[in-house]
């Protein structure tokens, strides 16, 4: 009788789309009794803390935190600015467009929402027409996904802003950037957004369980003629408050906060643009890796155009439903966990690359060299030459 060997024991890689890999000095940060949460570093640590979370969403305005994931950071964000009744419009290109819709529609909204598909970004023209006919302003609010998870669709923000000008429509502009912040660029002052919902657990490199809402001036005031707002969910008690419990409407997450404040320590040490020129180099290579599998005819890009990639996830389309099979080679195999194919109409023949956060390259071409070996093993046709095409990219990337 012959064992059965695996290759999977060693340490561990988690290529998903988030949560992401934790890097140690978060995990050591976190690793500590619990501190006072009644006097002393903690709360001092509270301003740091708040300037740098709005360092990384490139905003001066206001920040909440909310113990929460990202679906709580949805609602906090609609609890504010949303009454029963508004109307929003959310153009989707993904799953989590949908999510956050339904999410509007628990709490009373109606939605009106433009499906895209999973393949393809946003067409203004579409868009323009929604709010074009909306001459009455019905539309309060715009559900703008930045970076559809699902999809590894990005979409483009600037020019959603430019066409709420154009039309002098005055719906707030509402981004989610659970995926973005701190992978893609992403500038909430420039860009014009008024409301920007984000997470810990991708970029930001903490462990789930802590959101943020940022929010400027217009959307405050939307704010404050609110008929009324959820004493939870409610932004205002926690911007600036006067005592540390208020910041998080009780008890604070003790923990993660150390985390966050290395996780951000780390993101500006290194400096945003260059986190996200990181990013950039890294989503090359691993581009340029599927884009020479794909000459084999049985993998495809979910997104064509280069300009609509996400540079944290790459979502992939496998023949015969192979997506699933291949996810359990890599990971019962090799130790490599990659990401489901969340939200697709072919769920088993999709799968998503996960790098966002704590990654460098030869992370990444341990995730490629994984892949390659699953689609060996499946033997799943494909062009030779991707790790080296890979390793050109990144060769050529420094
Ligand atoms: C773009 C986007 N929005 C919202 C969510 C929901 O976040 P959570 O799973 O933390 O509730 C996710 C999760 O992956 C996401 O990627």
């Amino acid at each position: 009788m012959t064992n059965q060997i695996s290759l999977a024991q060693g340490r561990e890689y988690l290529a998903i789309p988030g949560p992401s890999v934790i890097p140690d000095a978060v995990l050591q940060a976190m690793h500590r009794p619990s501190p006072n949460i009644y006097d002393g570093e903690l709360i001092d640590m509270m301003p740091g803390l708040t300037r740098d979370l709005r360092r990384v969403a490139r905003t001066k305005h206001n920040v909440a935190i909310y113990i929460a994931n990202g679906h709580g950071t949805w609602e906090a964000a609609l609890s504010n600015v949303i009454a029963p009744g508004e109307v929003v419009l959310a153009p989707a290109s993904g799953l989590f467009t949908h999510g956050w819709a339904e999410m509007a529609e628990g709490i009373g909204a109606k939605v009106q929402l433009i499906d895209f598909g999973t393949s393809s970004a946003w067409d203004f023209d579409r868009i323009a027409g929604a709010l074009r006919a909306d001459t009455a302003h019905q539309i309060k609010a715009v559900l703008a996904v930045h970076v559809d998870t699902s999809s590894s669709i990005r979409n483009d923000i600037p020019t959603l802003r430019a066409l709420l000008n154009e039309l002098d429509h005055p719906a707030l502009l509402m981004a989610d950037c659970i995926a973005s912040v701190g992978c893609d660029r992403y500038e909430m002052d420039e860009w014009g957004v008024d409301v920007t919902v984000t997470a810990c657990q991708k970029g930001l490199m903490t462990p789930a369980g802590v959101g943020f809402v940022f929010f400027n001036d217009k959307a405050q005031a939307k704010r404050a003629a609110m008929p009324r707002v959820s004493q939870y969910w409610d932004w205002q008690r926690r911007v600036n408050p006067e005592v540390f419990y208020q910041y998080f409407n009780g008890t604070a997450p003790t923990h993660h906060l150390y985390g966050l404040r290395a996780a951000l320590d780390m993101i500006h040490a290194e400096g945003l643009e260059s986190v996200w020129t990181r990013h950039e180099r890294l989503a090359a290579a691993i581009w340029a890796a599927c884009e020479i599998w794909a000459q084999g005819g049985a993998l495809q890009l979910n997104v064509a155009d280069r300009t609509h990639r996400s540079h944290a996830v790459t979502a992939l389309r496998l023949t015969d439903g192979l997506g699933t099979p291949l996810r359990v080679f890599t990971e019962s195999q090799l130790g490599l966990t990659l990401g489901i194919g969340l939200g697709m109409e072919d769920w088993d023949g999709c799968f998503r690359l996960g790098h966002m956060g704590h990654v460098n390259g030869q992370m990444v071409m341990a995730m490629l060299g994984g892949v390659e070996t699953a689609l060996a093993a499946l033997d799943i046709p494909r062009g030779k030459g991707a790790l080296e095409a890979a390793a050109s990219a990144l060769a050529s990337a420094g």
